[in-house]
């Protein structure tokens, strides 16, 4: 079997960097699913399709023409790295991440990034419900206050404007949404090794990992 890691948690909770330095480390893939999320709702607004129209939003899910390649991601040939990480599409993809339709329309799709030598997956649902026969799962979390700040500083890094105050009330309104949606709420997979980074820096996080997988 390929092997699979999946690195799930909380918005900001620096999943996404631990688990793309896992994966080079390794030689592994790297799937990011968020970003498949953040595609969808980034084409349903430029659609204009509405957040809660959940046909037509499985069926921009199922017809996504994106690309992943050296880190950058294209939709419909076009970069859209930058686009997709505003927090206007972040918080539009936490609402139609809890879609059922869309969420099955996005399955198939994941499973094909499982390709030799491996995959490191990061997402909500990698180890609970997309590769639940993973060799490795965890859970990475960090206090509400080290996530703000985080996401503070990439967003001000990429060029956008934040403020503290407005990430505070997403953060927690997304960790709500994630975790009682009825489909695929954010919880630990059975198995998984709990990893909380609020006092980690990334390599500590990232050999903490290693070590798992390799022991
Ligand atoms: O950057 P952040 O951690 O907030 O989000 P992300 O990982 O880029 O994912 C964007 C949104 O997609 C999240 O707020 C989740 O609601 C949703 N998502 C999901 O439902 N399932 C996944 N496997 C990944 C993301």
């Amino acid at each position: 079997a390929i092997p699979v890691i999946t690195i799930d948690g909380p918005t900001a909770s620096g999943k996404g960097t631990v688990a793309q330095l896992v994966a080079e480390r390794l030689g592994f893939h790297y799937l990011d699913s968020g970003a498949l999320y953040r595609l969808t709702a980034l084409s349903a607004l430029q659609a204009e399709t509405p957040l809660d129209d959940e046909q037509a939003l499985a069926k921009l899910a199922g017809e996504l023409h994106c690309s992943f390649s050296n880190g950058a991601i294209f939709l419909n040939g076009e970069d859209v790295s930058m686009a997709i990480r505003a927090e206007k599409v972040g918080n539009a993809a936490s609402k139609v991440a809890a879609l059922p339709a869309l969420r099955r329309a996005l399955v198939e799709l994941q499973l094909r990034f499982a390709q030799v030598p491996g995959l490191v997956a990061d997402g909500r649902d990698m180890g609970t419900v997309i590769f639940p026969d993973a060799c490795l799962k965890v859970f990475l979390t960090a206090s509400v206050e080290a996530r703000a700040e985080r996401r503070y500083k990439q967003l001000i890094d990429k060029g956008f404007s934040a403020n503290m105050h407005d990430l505070l009330k997403d953060l927690n309104e997304r960790d709500a949404r994630d975790s009682n949606r009825a489909i695929a709420p954010l919880k630990p997979a059975e198995g998984a090794y709990l990893l909380d980074t609020s006092n980690l820096t990334v390599n500590q996080a990232v050999e903490q990992v290693l070590g798992w997988y390799a022991a």
